[in-house]
Formats: structure tokens, sequence, C-alpha cells
């Protein structure tokens, strides 16, 4: 059962000892049978479970062979599964049954929220604040539901970009309410928090890491498709405590052009892969500026290699963003939900094709409001 406390709900994303999802297990002269209650027959995901698994009890001592067999919880126990995430359990209680990532690191459940995507740069100034909102206006504007979780503690542009100011208050379920924007994207920042927006925040890595995961966990997102979180720039501690504490679905790698010899962004790159943050992609920003007199592509940070870039590192490239002086404009008046263009509406696809795919293959009656269909 210990061996087995490390293997997470491929869906859910937390041990499937906690979930109670273990059902048998017998013991025979090195030959292990193990029973795995699924949460739903037919789950697209049971065979990766099922490596899982079988992987976790080999690697114990004196394991000569392994079975797993599946069988399907009863309605009565998806009641119990589904009344126990929606509880939630608190931080306190909740770090005690999830699953361990490093020393003294818990990783974080999933609750309602579907896809977790992270956006992350070498360097700074690429272009990740305006990446996520973007792609959030996108996917909301397609009726998905949307979060955005702003981990910038020192530079946080979320609020500011989608022009909200309200403060967070405590909700019925005892957990913060992100702020609404006007299209419905839920967002939490720390600079909504702050008394005084302006004051820097000086905090050393342990507090940061503390507030970015209260981000996550103390807010009452309900039940989100996409909660897109935009990291600072780097490999510092704020992404680390992202990948290590929020079960990320997927991470989105921003260049741009100027990106030195591309060494900055392998940096990222091989820090998501080291982390297992499965990389959904690349974009480039500020890839070239269509000239508005003579319609001539200028390459003012030298020529686009995006595509280049992405191929030679093993990833799908999602698209080239030009440099456009309306989003410069539309960011600092708080309007970015009123951009929109081709190509991010191209990228805003790639990325629903990419991340949701077992959304897709999910089967409607999961015990948890993942399967349901964006409103219009
Ligand atoms: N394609 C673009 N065209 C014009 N302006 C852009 C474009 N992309 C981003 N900007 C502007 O460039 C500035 C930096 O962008 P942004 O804040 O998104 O970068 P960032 O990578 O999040 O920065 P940081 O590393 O500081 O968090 C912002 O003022 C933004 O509005
Ligand atoms: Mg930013």
């Amino acid at each position: 059962m210990e061996g087995l406390r490390t293997v997470l709900d491929p869906e859910i994303g937390r041990s499937i000892v906690d979930l109670k999802m273990v059902r048998d297990i017998a013991i025979d002269d090195g030959r292990v049978n193990v029973k795995i209650a699924l949460t739903v027959a037919h789950c697209p995901l049971a065979k990766t479970l099922q490596t899982d698994v079988e992987n976790a009890v080999r690697k114990i001592e004196g394991v000569r062979s392994v079975k797993v067999e599946t069988t399907t919880m009863t309605r009565k126990e998806l009641e119990e599964l589904k009344a126990m995430m929606h509880a939630g359990a608190s931080p306190a209680a909740f770090q005690k049954s999830s699953s361990a990532v490093g020393p003294g690191i818990e990783r974080l459940g999933k609750r309602g929220v579907r896809n977790i995507i992270a956006v992350m740069s070498g360097k700074g100034g690429v272009g990740k604040s305006f990446v996520t909102s973007m792609l959030a206006s996108e996917l909301r504007r397609r009726g998905y539901e949307v979060g955005v979780l702003d981990a910038d503690l020192t530079g946080p542009s979320i609020a500011k970009v989608f022009g909200v100011t309200g403060k967070p208050y405590k909700g019925p379920s005892g957990g913060i309410m992100p702020i609404k924007t006007k299209t419905g994207i839920k967002v939490m920042s720390i600079n909504l928090i702050l008394e005084d927006p302006n004051m820097p925040v000086v905090w050393r890595g342990p507090i940061v890491n503390s507030v970015i995961r209260q981000l996550y966990w103390d807010v009452d997102w309900g039940d989100l498709h996409y909660l897109l979180v935009d990291l600072p720039p780097g490999t510092s501690d704020a992404p680390l405590t992202v990948f290590q504490s929020l079960p990320l679905d997927g991470v989105i790698i921003v260049s741009s052009p100027q990106d030195l010899a591309s060494m900055i962004v392998t940096k990222a790159v091989n820090m998501a892969k080291k982390m297992n943050g499965p990389i959904l992609g690349l974009v480039e920003n500020m890839s070239y500026l269509d000239c508005p007199h003579c319609g001539k592509r200028i390459g003012l940070f030298g020529q686009p290699r995006g595509k280049n870039l992405a191929q030679g590192l093993g990833l799908p490239f999602l698209g080239a963003i030009p440099l456009d002086p309306i989003i410069a404009q539309m960011s600092d008046e708080g309007r970015i939900e009123d951009y929109s263009s081709p190509i991010i509406t191209t990228i805003a696809d790639e990325l629903r094709i990419r991340a949701t795919k077992q959304v897709e293959q999910l089967p409607h009656n999961l015990p948890i409001a993942w399967s349901v269909e964006p409103t219009p």
C-alpha cells in the first residue's frame, strides 16, 4: 500500500491510495495481485493507471511478478469521492494525503480544475503575461470556464491587463473567491490582495513558495476547463514551486527572436522536462512587425526562428505573434479581452487540441463536472 501511494490517478492528480481506489492486494511468494477500482468503466486512461501501478509495485524489493486487475466504483463510492473532492479538504488535511514530489514538498490536488497550464519563458519581457491573458480571453470566447493564476509575485501584471481591481473575499465554501473579469475569467493575483499595489513584494523563497500554493489551493476556483498560470521569467523559486506543487497538465513556452542564441529558452525547456512538466508547445512572440505604411515585414529582433527552435527542441510550434502596438495599448488600458487576431485564434485552437484530448475522450458520467461542454 505504501508503494502505491506515489501512483496518481491520471485524471484527478491525487494518490490512488487517498482516493480509495486500491481494493485488494494479495501477495504470494513475491507474486503480487492488485485490484484497482476505476471511477468509470472503460476509463480511457485505465491502461496508464495499470502501468503506473505495475511499475510502482515492481520497485518494491522481493516482488517477482505483478498482476493488476480493475473493477469499477459503485455509484455510492463515486458519490463519496465526489463529496471528498468538492469538500476539497482543508489544505492541512489535504497535505497529509497528497503525494510527495520532493523533500518537504507536497503536490496539491486537482479538485474541479480540468487543465492546469503554465506559461513560462527563459527570459523576461517576451510576452508571457500577454500570451496567458490572450489565450484565456480566446478560450473564454469559446465558452470555456477559464481561470488565470498570476504566479509572478514580484511583477504581477494579470490584474492590470484585465483591468480588474476588486478585492478577493471569503466565499461560502471558506475559500477565497477570485475576481471575475468582464467576460467572466476568474483571476487571482497578489496585487489584488496587497493593501497598496504599488508596494513591492520582497520575500524569500519559502514565503514565495507558500504564497503561490495558497493562491492556488486556498482559492475557490470552482469547476474550470482551463487554469492558466502566468509564471515569472526564468527558472527561479516561483516556477520551481509551480512545477513541484501544482498538478500541471501542460506548459507553454514563450520565446522571442532575440533570446540569446536560444540558450535561455533551452534552459526553460530543460527545466520543464526535468520537472516532468509536459510541454504543449512553443509560441514565438514579437516575431516580426508589418510596417503600417508600406506593408513590408520587418524582423525587428532578427529573423523569426521560433519554428526552427521548436523543431530543434523537439516541441510542437504553436505559432508566431507579430509586434502590434495595439497589444501594448490594450494591455495598458486593461482591455486585453477586446483584442483578437487570427493568429491568436490559431494558437488557442492548437492549445485546445493538445490540452483537451483527454476531456474529449472522457465519458460523460464522470463524478466531477469535468465533462461539461462549454456554454456559448
Ligand atoms: N506582440 C506584442 N506586440 C506589442 N506589444 C507586446 C506584444 N507582446 C507583449 N507586448 C507588450 O510588451 C510588454 C511585455 O509583455 P509581457 O508583460 O506580457 O511580458 P512578460 O514576459 O510577461 O514579462 P515579465 O517577464 O516581466 O513577466 C507589455 O507591455 C506588453 O503589452
Ligand atoms: Mg509577466
